[in-house]
């Protein structure tokens, strides 16, 4: 499958090097075309990888994944042309944190309680397919759920269309290794609200534990 990854960082460069891992091509997008990181990404992740603009990520994916900074996202969206999304299905993992005041972090005001970065990426997005999942796990958990308690943990995902969500679990199981029935759809879109809400939660529980490789589990 063709795959667009919009984002440079960290997380971008961790999902665009598994998915190649599977067989998929990858270009990674970013601001300008010859972005210095996702240049040497390319270099080093052989001949399913590519990297371009946001736009030319957007267009070349079947499948996107949103890793942008949560300040940049709507910005970057812009510039990726939302008719590049026209009908595809985007995983949106962003969080709107802010750490200008250092630890622990906040959520931006202008993306909590009755509004949400996954809300604001469907906004911008009209014609996709949205399901907000991953963002609250690490990234090299993301990529492998095997990497805590032999997968069994929970995934929290939500967004308005039932089609995307199932080939969002398909992707997740295939690629990542998540058990399907681990993955707990919470709804519509709107539930990016309640996701993006717990990562303060989680960065603290990563400061207490220190490490980022845990994921939460739901007993009833
Ligand atoms: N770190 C984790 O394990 C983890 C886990 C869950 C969720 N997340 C979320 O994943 C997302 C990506 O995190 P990250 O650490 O990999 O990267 P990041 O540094 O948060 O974001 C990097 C990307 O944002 C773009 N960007 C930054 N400012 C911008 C602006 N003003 N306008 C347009 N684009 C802008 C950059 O563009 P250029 O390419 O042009 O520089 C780059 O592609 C974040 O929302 C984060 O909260 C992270």
């Amino acid at each position: 499958m063709k795959i667009g990854v919009l984002g440079t960082g960290n997380v971008g460069q961790i999902i665009g090097a598994a998915l190649i891992e599977k067989g998929h091509e990858v270009m990674l997008g970013s601001r300008t075309a010859t972005n210095e990181k996702a240049t040497a990404w390319t270099k080093s992740n052989g001949p399913r990888a590519s990297n371009g603009t946001f736009a030319d990520a957007a267009a070349f994916g079947e499948v996107i994944f949103i890793c942008l900074n949560g300040l940049g996202t709507v910005d970057a969206l812009q510039s990726a042309g939302p008719n590049n999304f026209q009908n595809k299905v985007v995983i949106d993992l962003t969080n709107p944190l802010d750490f200008s005041k250092g630890m622990p972090p906040s959520l931006l005001p202008q993306y909590c309680n009755t509004w949400s970065m996954g809300e604001e990426v469907q906004q911008q997005l009209p014609a996709a397919h949205v399901v907000k999942a991953l963002n609250t796990v690490t990234a090299n958990l993301m990529v492998d759920a095997n990497r805590v308690n032999d997968g069994n943990h929970n995934l929290f995902i939500c967004g308005n269309d039932v089609d995307a969500k199932n080939k969002v679990k398909h992707v997740l199981a295939e690629n990542f290794n998540w058990k399907p029935e681990m993955i707990l759809d919470l709804g519509d879109i709107r539930y990016a609200r309640m996701t993006e809400a717990i990562v303060p939660f989680w960065v603290a529980v990563m400061q207490a534990e220190k490490t980022p490789m845990f994921n939460y589990m739901i007993v009833t």
